[in-house]
């Protein structure tokens, strides 16, 4: 049986238009099922059982270097300027302002543009109801598969010379996210109502950073990033078949469950927080 996040991947990837990118996560996501299963399995001891401040305030941290990624949305729209500005005559200008102007829909939400509020904000939200605290933020709390994973997610975004491979980690990215989220909200809604002595309207307000990204918001990311990434080649008669499709997204895919089997691994002792927080 596939893994609850593969199924809602899955659904996300084949509601798509066909195109050697779906194809490319078809196969990634089926050859690194048992890492979804890990990526669950972690969750899953997070919000059942009492983990401690020290080991909640790791395992806040390390997922939170796994999912911020309009820092990376945003360096890889500014290197698509840079090209526009070159203004090279065998590119296609229009094809990559197309791209431009897709990559810019993945991360409005997350900045708070028209009026929303920014995601980093939502998630310290819900971190200081999880921690007590805001020590989480400290980098003392990151483990090493974590940092290895932020270095990794930087260096594809904003280092790897080839842009393609930047939308490709971004097209991985937003549908594996897509599939966590709808994953995570009621393991967190249970957590929160068992564990917290809040209003449920508060509860609500501490789990918007995952609620906002559920139902179509992630899912619609995905598919600009597709859309962003079919333009850019476009612009550059790339063929994305030539590219190996399935083991850059199942790099991803590895990266981000090591960082999750490694926080499986933090003993989850000493008493869980069980304070009110205040308001917001
Ligand atoms: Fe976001
Ligand atoms: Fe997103």
């Amino acid at each position: 049986m596939l893994s609850p996040i593969h199924t809602k991947i899955i659904e996300a990837v084949t509601a798509a238009p066909k195109n050697a990118l779906t194809s490319g996560l078809t196969r990634a996501f089926e050859r690194h099922e048992s890492s979804l299963q890990h990526i669950s399995a972690a969750f899953q001891r997070f919000t059942s059982e009492p983990w401690g401040p020290e080991a909640t305030r790791t395992f806040v941290h390390s997922w939170s270097l796994t999912n911020h990624s309009a820092a990376c949305v945003s360096g890889i729209a500014n290197r698509i300027s840079l090209e526009l500005r070159a203004n090279r005559p065998d590119v296609d200008r229009g094809r990559l302002v197309d791209a431009l102007v897709s990559l810019h829909r993945i991360s409005d939400e997350d900045l708070g543009v028209g009026g929303g509020i920014l995601h980093a904000d939502l998630f310290y939200q819900m971190a200081e109801l999880l921690c007590g605290d805001d020590a989480w933020m400290s980098r003392r709390y990151a483990t090493p598969a974590a940092a290895a994973f932020r270095t990794y997610k930087h260096h594809m975004g904003l280092k790897h010379p080839d842009i393609v491979h930047a939308l490709l980690s971004t097209v991985v990215h937003e549908v594996y996210t897509h599939g966590e989220v709808e994953l995570i909200l009621p393991m967190f809604r249970e957590m929160v109502a068992r564990r917290f002595a809040i209003e449920e309207r508060q509860a609500r307000r501490r789990l918007a950073w995952i609620s906002v990204h559920c139902g179509g918001t992630e899912r619609d990311h995905f598919l600009h990033a597709v859309d962003a990434t079919g333009h850019y080649a476009a612009a550059h008669g790339i063929e994305l078949e030539d590219y190996d499709l399935t083991g850059i997204f199942g790099e991803y895919i590895e990266k981000k469950a090591a960082v999750m089997r490694g926080l499986l691994d933090i003993p989850a002792q000493g008493e869980p927080l069980r304070a009110s927080a205040g308001d917001i």
